[in-house]
């Protein structure tokens, strides 16, 4: 029999999440309720995500949380027939955070437990959206770690079109965004400073941009951005070499300067992936994309994808923004959509195995048997 509620656990990296969803018959699962917990504030302080902080951190929220959800959602733990958990990519101690609680539930519940993998989370969260796609389509699957093109054409499903070959979109953003002083996680308060910004101000590069294949390079932009950074100050500082020892933070600069670097260094990376998405949809004929991953909240992104499908018929889709980076409920849906296509049964072995190095198309070699 079909399950009817799963639970889903998230703890791959800086962001505890829990969520129930309930499945319907053939019809899409339904989120019942989730709860989020954020770390960014104690890893500000380091500039970057502290992997043991954050493991024991997930061990502080994961069962609060849990408990929040089941109350909102008004069930039960004895109600849940499925547990799932993020089993990998992701920071291994988080990891095993979330694991171990999803099996110890699970044997204590006397119920079965599915781990799931980050990007297929990510990559299905657009059907918890009000306005879900449907298959097949083309996904553009954007986050701190990955940048890929995929095409998928149904849960476990999925042909990587193209990918980075060295950083990934969040990573341009967050490494840009250090450089200019912003902090971590440096995506967000980027594009903030770039809404004040003239994103044609510097001339950056869009690395790859005409390659003839679907694969991106992130690297380099961020090396130009540094160059373009110490040129500014240097001029600042008037008439210091650039390449010689600079003194005045990149903070100290105007205002206006600093944002029209952040929003021509957004315009680089947005550029590409719109191109590069556009260029996907050609190759395979389809005419419906999902943006996926924490970049896919970016607003500029979003407007220059709408523009340009826009005028091509095609339909975009996005997770709720609230749910474009990591969280809970993501990780339930995925659960919830593998066991509904009867792709994979959920385990009651409780022998959990993390996977901190997961490609996806490991996952899709398994999840077709
Ligand atoms: O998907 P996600 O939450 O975590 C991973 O699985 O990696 O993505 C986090 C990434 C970070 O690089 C963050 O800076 C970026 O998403 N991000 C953004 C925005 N919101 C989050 N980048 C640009 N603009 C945003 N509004
Ligand atoms: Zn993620």
């Amino acid at each position: 029999m079909t399950p009817q509620l799963v639970l889903g656990i998230e703890s791959s990296c800086d962001e505890t999440g829990v969520a129930l969803v309930a499945l319907s018959g053939s019809g899409v699962p339904k989120l019942l309720a989730h709860a989020l917990y954020s770390q960014v504030d104690m890893h500000q302080a380091y500039g970057g995500v502290v992997p043991e902080l954050a493991s024991r951190d997930h061990i502080r929220r994961v069962l609060p949380l849990t408990t929040s959800v089941l109350r909102e959602a008004r069930r039960r733990p004895d109600e849940v027939d499925v547990v799932s958990f993020t089993r990998g990519p992701g920071l291994a101690g988080a990891l095993l955070v979330g694991a171990g609680v999803a099996c110890a539930l699970g044997a204590s519940l006397g119920k079965p437990v599915l781990g799931i993998h980050h990007l297929e989370g990510h990559l299905l969260s657009p059907f918890l959206s009000a306005d879900p796609p449907e298959f097949p389509f083309v996904a553009l699957l954007v986050s701190g770690g990955h940048t890929q093109l995929m095409l998928v054409q149904g849960v476990g499903h999925y042909q990587v079109l193209g990918e980075t070959i060295d950083d990934a979109a969040g990573e341009a953003f967050d490494k840009s965004a250090k450089l200019m002083g912003l902090g971590y996680p440096g995506g967000p308060a980027l594009s903030r400073m770039a809404e004040q910004g003239d994103p044609s101000a510097f001339k950056l590069p869009r690395p790859l941009l005409h390659s003839g294949d679907l694969n991106f390079s992130f690297a380099g932009l961020k090396t130009a951005v540094m160059v373009q950074a110490r040129k500014l100050v240097a001029a600042h500082e008037e008439g210091a070499p650039v390449s010689g020892q600079l003194i005045t933070p990149f903070e100290s600069l105007p205002t206006k300067t600093r944002a029209d670097l952040a929003a021509s260094t957004e315009a680089a990376i947005t550029d590409v992936l719109v191109q590069k998405t556009l260029a996907a949809l050609k190759q395979t004929g389809q005419t419906r994309v999902v943006v996926a991953g924490g970049v896919g909240a970016n607003r500029r992104l979003r407007q220059q994808l709408n523009a340009a499908c826009a005028k091509r018929q095609i339909r975009v889709h996005y997770p709720e923004l609230s749910l474009c980076t990591d969280n809970g409920a993501m990780i339930a849906m995925a659960a919830a959509m593998r066991l509904q296509a009867n792709i994979q049964q959920a385990s009651e072995t409780y022998a959990f195995d993390v996977k901190p190095r997961w490609p996806l198309n490991q996952l899709m070699a398994s999840s077709v048997t």
